[in-house]
């Protein structure tokens, strides 16, 4: 494992320039739960379908059967996931410190939400549109926080307060919550936040989305997209219904060319390095055998991906 997460980290500094990427869609008529359904996908393709681009999405209304109900595809929000405006600073929300006003998270419905300290110290979750005063947390101030008597919504406030101090203000432990809350006249904006629906099952960045109207609407644990062949648009649904689903694999041929610090002995064969490779997008479908080619020159054919190992 350890090996395996070296090679990790030392492909992750590499670029990879992944446009004029073609994916093709396969329709599994087998129902399933969306995990289950992933699950599937990653063991006999690449992984549930990822969409980036009308072309794909084209592709995914024509795998689908036009008289099946609704397959699973790869669009999973996870509702758990918060992030600190200031990025340098983790939030995990079974970890990590946290004050909500209730005590669920996991109900946090499925839109981008931000957080708003209260008087009394406790956080609630809200629209991020609404206005509201601002506390910034502010390195070179003695105090640390600097509570901001204007409303705006909590984007303007990100940049208020980079603008003007540090960052929004961030929490490590009741110490800190209590000092910010002292501060404060009135409910204010931290720098907590979520972005809805961020990635696809694969990891893949969301930024084309088709959902039908008045979706996603975050009824009933929908925390899944589905894709609807009827109106060719998606809609979100409880993640434990079984359903037909759609992987994908990379068709086209391309070729990427890298060098890498080969950090570790790690084995392209091993399991645990192969499951990092998949990770990373590396190999949609299977890594073939990785040759060894003289001192310290190992290249591999990962899919349709030419990938080449340098050892210094
Ligand atoms: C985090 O980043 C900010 C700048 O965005 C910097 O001022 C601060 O020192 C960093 N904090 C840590 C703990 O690295
Ligand atoms: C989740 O939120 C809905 C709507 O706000 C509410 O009806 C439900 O009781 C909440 N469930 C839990 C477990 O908090
Ligand atoms: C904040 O501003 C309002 C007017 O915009 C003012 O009435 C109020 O006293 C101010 N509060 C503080 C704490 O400065
Ligand atoms: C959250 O927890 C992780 C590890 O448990 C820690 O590294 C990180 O600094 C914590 N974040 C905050 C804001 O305290
Ligand atoms: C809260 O966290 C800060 C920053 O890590 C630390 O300096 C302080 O001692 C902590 N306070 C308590 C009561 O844990
Ligand atoms: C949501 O999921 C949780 C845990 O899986 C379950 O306890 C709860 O009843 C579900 N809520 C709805 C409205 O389906």
């Amino acid at each position: 494992m350890a090996k395996a997460l070296l090679l990790a980290l030392s492909l992750s500094g590499l670029t990879f320039r992944s446009a004029g990427v073609v994916r093709k869609y396969h329709y599994v008529d087998t129902a399933l739960s969306w995990e289950d359904a992933r699950t599937h996908c990653k063991a006999k393709f690449a992984n549930l379908a990822t969409v980036t681009k009308q072309e794909d999405a084209d592709g995914l209304l024509q795998a689908l059967p036009s008289t099946g109900s609704y397959a699973w595809i790869g669009l999973h929000d996870d509702l758990t996931k918060l992030s600190w405006s200031m990025t340098n600073v983790s939030f995990n929300n079974h970890r990590n410190y946290s004050n909500w006003e209730m005590e669920k998270i996991d109900n946090i419905s499925s839109r981008d939400r931000c957080i708003l300290m209260k008087t009394s110290g406790t956080w609630q979750d809200r629209s991020c549109e609404e206005e509201q005063l601002l506390v910034c947390y502010d390195e070179e101030s003695p105090n640390t926080y600097v509570f901001v008597n204007k409303s705006m919504n909590w984007r303007d406030a990100k940049t208020f307060c980079r603008a003007h101090h540090t960052d929004l203000a961030f929490v490590r432990n009741s110490s800190e919550n209590g000092r910010i809350a002292a501060l404060l006249p009135a409910d204010a904006w931290i720098g907590l936040f979520r972005v809805s629906w961020k990635k696809w099952s694969d990891q893949e960045r969301v930024s084309f989305t088709d959902w039908g109207e008045g979706q996603p609407d975050s009824k009933a644990n929908a925390s899944c997209g589905a894709a609807d062949a009827a109106t060719a648009t998606w809609w979100d649904d409880d993640c434990s219904l079984k359903r037909p689903f759609v992987c994908y694999t990379i068709q086209k041929t391309q070729k990427a060319r890298v060098k890498l610090k080969f950090l570790s002995e790690a084995d392209l064969m091993d399991p645990a390095v192969h499951q990092q490779l998949l990770e990373q997008h590396w190999a949609p479908a299977h890594v073939l055998a990785a040759e060894k080619k003289g001192a310290g020159i190992k290249s591999a054919a990962l899919s349709h991906f030419l990938l080449l190992v340098h050892t210094f």
